[in-house]
């Protein structure tokens, strides 16, 4: 059985004899990267440096949220504000894999620069097995296989403190509870965030628009998991903001407005999927909220009813 309490304390002692000098470690909030943090930082205190960087295309209040609960948990928070930065290495790119090799480029440059600022010599990475076993049938991570952000080259001249090496995730999961980390039931999250739900130019307008339909699904499927409507949340909830525009009526004009497409899938390992059956009371609550918060630009709500494969869970 593990024993998280047992593991914490193993962990603290080995990064305690390990690690000399400064370390740093890029934390976006999700929970692997998170529990790394808390670990190390319990063995070697103020000499572990978090880098926290805003790219614009999080989710609504996250990065305050992020900040808060890492601050909280006793961490070294860097917060780098790069959105205009973001906004502007975007601007008038339309392919996703070009998206995300701008986003992934930029990070790494930030975090370059980050890492000389405190004079690190150590990486700290919450790297977990299922990241690194090649083969034997065990549950692979294709979330992190194709990170972009966060997937740091190894010629950065960094020793490498990987604590969460021999873990899976519902140990990871086990460990944050542990740790009393609040985000340890977070869905996962693509590290190029919205600029990938943004199908097209992810452009500050468009992307704020797509942050705004995420928050009311994610909203919406919370509040009907916890009226019982649901069963249990979705593996993964959100919205995409597709480059179709479609008429509709604004009182008694016809008026083009976007279309934005709601996702809710089911999976163990992100690499197939099935679409989850949301019940229609609470697509109808969905799609009203989302054309009353959005009317004067969105105008049609709908809803992906397909597989992974053929899909994909991202729609780009
Ligand atoms: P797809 O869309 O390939 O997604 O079915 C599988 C899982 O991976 C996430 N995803 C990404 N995660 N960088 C990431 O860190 C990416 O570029 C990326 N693209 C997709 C997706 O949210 C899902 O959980």
């Amino acid at each position: 059985m593990f024993d998280p309490a047992k593991f914490v304390e193993e962990q603290v002692a080995e990064v305690r004899k390990t690690v000399t000098g400064h370390a740093i470690i890029a934390t976006s909030g999700g929970v692997d990267s998170s529990v790394a943090a808390v670990i190390v930082q319990r063995a070697i205190g103020d000499r572990l440096h978090c880098v926290f960087v805003d790219t614009g295309y999080m989710r609504k209040d996250e990065p305050a949220q992020v900040r808060e609960s890492l601050t909280k948990a006793g961490l070294n928070v860097d917060f780098v504000d790069a959105r205009q930065d973001y906004y502007a290495a975007l601007a008038g790119v339309t392919d996703p894999e070009r998206k995300r090799k701008i986003i992934g480029e930029k990070f790494v440059r930030i975090f370059e620069r980050e890492a000389r600022k405190f004079d690190a010599k150590w990486l700290v990475q919450g790297t977990i097995a299922p990241d690194w076993i090649e083969s034997g049938g065990e549950l692979r991570d294709t979330i992190k296989s194709h990170h972009n952000v966060g997937g740091l080259p190894k010629d950065l001249g960094l020793a490498l403190c990987e604590p969460l090496r021999d873990l899976y995730k519902d140990e990871v999961r086990k460990t944050a509870r542990h740790l009393g980390l609040a985000l340890s039931e977070r869905q996962p999250f693509p590290g190029p965030g919205l600029a990938i739900r943004v199908i097209g130019e992810a452009t500050p307008e468009r992307t704020e628009t797509v942050r705004e339909a995420c928050f009311i699904v994610e909203d919406e499927i919370e509040k009907a998991v916890k009226a019982g409507k649901m069963q249990a949340h979705p593996w993964q909830y959100f919205a995409v903001l597709l480059p179709v525009r479609t008429v509709g009526v604004h009182g008694d004009v016809r008026a083009y407005g976007d279309t934005v497409a709601v996702r809710a899938v089911e999976s163990l390992d992100a690499m197939s999927a099935a679409y989850t059956r949301i019940p229609h009371e609470v697509l109808e609550k969905i799609s009203v909220r989302i054309t009353n918060t959005l009317g004067k630009k969105v105008n049609r709500v709908v809803y992906d009813i397909t597989h992974k494969p053929p899909g994909t869970v991202e729609w780009e």
